[in-house]
Order: structure tokens, then sequence, then C-alpha cells
């Protein structure tokens, strides 16, 4: 990773963010920098490495206008900001499990009696797993890197907004994936804020955390 990042302030970064509503429609982003984004974001952990997050970068008019019919109640966002991303979840992530593993062992990452020995064994995990199991396990790992685009984007000086209000029943199909093997997970509008965000008020720790 090599950016040098716009906003660099830890405190700017994270405790700035809002879901931003209404962004400046003439701020456009590069598809590098999305990119860019994107490849920061998947620094984001997640179980076995197997990194079963999908994206869907929706910066066109035509993209905007098929989304725009699946986000009835996010319009505002859908219109002005520079994309919007789709994430989904891969419900099939051990399809990777060689090139992730084989790619490890090269890099030095990992070593070749790890991967002989683990390979198969998780291979054998997720191919037996229970359908709600691997929707638990790829929603976790989706919502991770949600998270860390959503405070990438910041740090490139752009907001954001999760979206959980659109036709999940329609998207896959709406956007070419295979709606069995492809798991709507939320929408992130990005761009330059034109309009603040509003602060939100968050519950006391001592309402949200037991100490044992
Ligand atoms: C999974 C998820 C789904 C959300 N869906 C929507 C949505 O459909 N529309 C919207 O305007 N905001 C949506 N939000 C934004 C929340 O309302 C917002 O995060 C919350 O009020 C806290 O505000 P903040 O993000 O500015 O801190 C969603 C947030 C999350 C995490």
């Amino acid at each position: 990773m090599s950016s040098t990042f716009k906003n660099n302030d830890f405190n700017d970064v994270v405790f700035g963010r809002r879901s931003v509503k209404i962004y400046d429609e003439q701020v456009k982003i590069s598809r590098e920098e999305l990119t860019e984004i994107l490849e920061e974001a998947s620094s984001a952990p997640s179980s076995v490495n197997l990194q079963p997050w999908r994206f869907i970068v929706i910066d066109t008019e035509e993209g905007k206008a098929k989304l725009s019919a699946l986000a009835s109640y996010n319009q505002t966002q859908v219109k002005t900001s520079a994309a919007v991303i789709a994430v989904f979840g891969d419900l099939m992530p051990q399809r990777h499990i060689e090139e992730i593993f084989s790619k490890s062992v090269e890099l030095g990452y990992m070593s070749q009696e790890v991967k002989d020995k683990q390979q198969p064994m998780y291979e054998g995990l997720y191919d037996n797993s229970t359908p709600q199991k691997l929707r638990d396990i790829v929603l976790i790992d989706a919502g991770l890197v949600s998270m860390q685009l959503m405070l990438v984007a910041r740090a490139h000086g752009y907001d954001t907004n999760p979206i959980g209000g659109y036709d999940k029943a329609n998207i896959a199909e709406a956007f070419d994936l295979d709606k069995e093997r492809y798991l709507p997970v939320m929408l992130i509008s990005i761009g330059q804020k034109a309009v603040d965000g509003r602060p939100s008020y968050r519950l006391p720790v001592e309402v949200t955390t037991t100490w044992k």
C-alpha cells in the first residue's frame, strides 16, 4: 500500500465520519483512486483469510439509473455521489482458497506444510457448512471490509453512507451476478460531501457492555 493519504489524522478520520447523504455532484473519483481505496479496504481481516467480499462499483449514468430503481428511499445518495459501491458476499469463498494459499506460500507468508495440512481442512469445513453458517461468516467478513472502506475513504478526503435500504432480492441479477452465490451486504455511497452528515447519539458503554 503506497497511498499518501490526504487525511492522516486518526481522530478526524474516525470520529469525523458521518453518514453523508448529499454530495457535490461535480466531484468525481477516478477509477484509479477507487481501485486504491478498494485495495486498501481489502487489508481487512477475514475468516481463514478467504476475503469473501465482492464489489460492484456503480459510477456510470447507466449503472446509477439501474440502481436508482432498486434504492427508492436513498435516491439522493445514488444521484449525487461520485459512485456507489455495492458490497456482496461470495457464498463459495473456498473457490479461491487454492489461489490465496499458493500465493501465501510463494510470498513466504505460509509454509508448504501448513498449506498442505490446512487447505483440505478448511475446504471441507466450508463445503460442509450449513447455508446459515456460511451466510453468517460472509456477512461478518463483508461487514469488516465495509467499515474499513468507509474509513479509508475518509483518509482519501471523501465521505460515505452505508445503505441497507435497497432491493436486496433483485440487486444481484440486475448487475449480472448469480443471486444464489452472491449475497447482498450493503451499498456504500462515496463522494465529496456537499452537506454535513448529522451528528448521532451513541449508547453509553454501561448499556452496551458487561464486565465479568
Ligand atoms: C447496515 C447499515 C444500513 C444502513 N442503511 C441506511 C439507509 O438505508 N439509508 C440511510 O440513509 N442510512 C443508512 N444507514 C446509516 C445509519 O443510519 C447511520 O450509520 C447511523 O444513523 C449513525 O450515523 P453515522 O453513520 O453518521 O455515525 C445504515 C447504516 C448501516 C450500518
